[in-house]
C-alpha cells in the first residue's frame, strides 16, 4: 500500500524497492551529532527516534543500555538495518511527510529525536508543517531534537532511477537532484519554530538542539 499525505505534490512510491545510502559512508552532519550526544547526553534508558536511518552507524555506536527506533524511505536501508541483528534497534519503512508516520509513532513520546535534514526533502510547506507538528508533539518532557547546522543548509530532491551494479545488478536507487532552496532551514526559522513550540534553542557551528 502506498503512503498517503495531505497535499497533492508527486512523490515516488517509497513502498517500492529502493535503494540509497546504505552503503555509502555516514555524513559528517551525522558524525557530528553523534559526538554531541556522546559527549554531552546521558544515552541510558532513552527512546530514541533516528529519521533517516543510512547506513544504521548511528544505531551501531549509540545503542546500549537504550531503545533505537529508525526510519527511512529506502527499503534497501531497511533491509541492511534488520540484517544487523541489533537488539532494541526498531526500523521501518515510513514517509516522514506522510499520514503513515502520525499513524505509527504519534502515541509515542521520545526522549531524543535525531534528524540532520529536518526541513531538506521536504514537498511543500503543507508536508513540512505538518510533518515538524508531529515530530514536536513526540518529545518527551525534557526531551531534545538535535540536527546538523551543515544539514539544515542541504536541500535536495530524491528521484527514482533505474541502475546497475554487479553487487546489486538492476535496482531502482534514489537519486539526488537538485532541490527547493526554500528548504535551506535558517536559524531565524529554527528560532521561530522553537517559540511556537515553547521549546529552548541552543546551537554552536555544527549542531542545533531544540529543548523541552
Ligand atoms: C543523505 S541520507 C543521510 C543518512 C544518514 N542520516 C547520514 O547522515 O549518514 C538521508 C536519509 O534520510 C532518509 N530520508 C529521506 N527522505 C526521507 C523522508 N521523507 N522520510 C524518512 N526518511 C527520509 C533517507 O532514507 C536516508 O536514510
Amino acid at each position: 500500500m502506498k503512503n498517503s499525505y495531505i497535499c497533492n505534490c508527486s512523490k515516488p512510491n517509497f513502498k517500492n524497492n529502493y535503494s540509497y545510502w546504505e552503503d555509502r559512508s555516514s555524513t559528517s552532519d551525522e558524525k557530528e551529532i553523534i559526538h554531541h550526544l556522546k559527549k554531552n547526553i546521558n544515552l541510558e534508558n532513552k527512546k530514541i527516534l533516528h529519521v533517516g536511518i543510512g547506513n544504521s552507524y548511528f544505531a551501531q555506536v549509540i545503542l546500549n543500555k537504550n531503545i533505537v527506533f529508525g526510519i527511512s524511505v529506502s527499503s534497501h536501508e531497511i533491509f541492511k538495518a534488520n540484517n544487523l541483528n541489533l537488539d532494541n534497534y526498531k526500523v521501518y519503512l515510513c514517509d516522514k511527510f506522510s499520514t503513515n508516520f502520525y499513524d505509527l509513532f504519534h502515541n509515542q513520546k521520545f526522549d531524543i529525536i535525531v534528524d540532520n535534514n529536518i526541513k531538506s526533502y521536504s514537498c511543500c510547506k503543507m508536508s513540512y508543517y505538518y510533518f515538524i507538528d508531529n515530530l514536536f508533539k513526540m518529545l518527551n518532557d525534557n526531551g531534545i531534537l538535535i540536527t546538523s547546522r551543515k544539514g539544515m543548509n542541504w536541500y535536495k530532491n530524491i528521484v527514482p532511477k533505474l541502475s546497475f551494479n554487479f553487487k546489486k545488478l538492476f535496482h531502482y536507487k534514489l537519486k539526488e537532484i537538485s532541490g527547493n532552496s526554500e528548504n535551506i532551514m535558517s536559524l531565524e526559522e529554527a528560532k521561530f519554530i522553537s517559540d511556537k513550540y515553547s521549546l529552548n534553542l541552543n546551537f554552536n557551528e555544527k549542531i542545533c538542539l531544540f529543548e523541552k
